[in-house]
């Protein structure tokens, strides 16, 4: 069974939105294998986003990732990875679907209520940096 992580970014948490996103995973097939509500550190956000790091707003995402706790959760199910991006929608929630959790929940580029790993070899990397496999079930 595949899996994936999702990150219910600080926007959302604020907003109070944290079950209705969960609903979307779960009304869509997808099982909440593993949950959990935490606070990002400088040096956690920036490890997670290293990737991003050449890239101009990577100073921004960080600030905005640390500016309030967040949900990181595993999502398995068949297709789990696409599914999960098709539930968020586009990156820029002004191009996002109707009915998408970006249209429906989030403000701006820069504070965009969910991420969703874009590979499923990227899921894997992703998981291990929030659980360990007995967390996971
Ligand atoms: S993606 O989802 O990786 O395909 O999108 P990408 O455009 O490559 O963006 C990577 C992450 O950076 C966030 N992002 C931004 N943050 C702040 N300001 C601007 N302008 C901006 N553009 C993109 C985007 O939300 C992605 O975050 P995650 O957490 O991966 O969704």
């Amino acid at each position: 069974m595949e899996r994936t992580l999702s990150i219910i970014k600080p926007d959302a948490v604020a907003k109070g939105v944290i079950g209705k996103i969960l609903d979307r995973f779960e009304s869509n097939g997808l099982k909440i294998a593993a949950t959990r509500k935490i606070q990002l550190s400088r040096g956690d956000a920036e490890a997670f986003y290293a990737v991003h790091s050449e890239r101009p707003f990577f100073n921004d995402l960080v600030d905005f990732m640390i500016s309030g706790p967040v949900v990181v959760t595993v999502l398995e199910g068949e297709n789990a990875m696409q599914i999960n991006r098709d539930l968020m929608g586009a990156t820029n929630p002004k191009e996002a679907e109707a009915g998408t959790i970006r249209a429906d929940f989030a403000e701006n580029i820069d504070a965009n209520a969910v991420h969703g790993s874009d590979s499923v070899e990227n899921a894997a990397i992703e998981i291990a940096f929030f659980f360990s496999e007995r967390e996971i079930s």
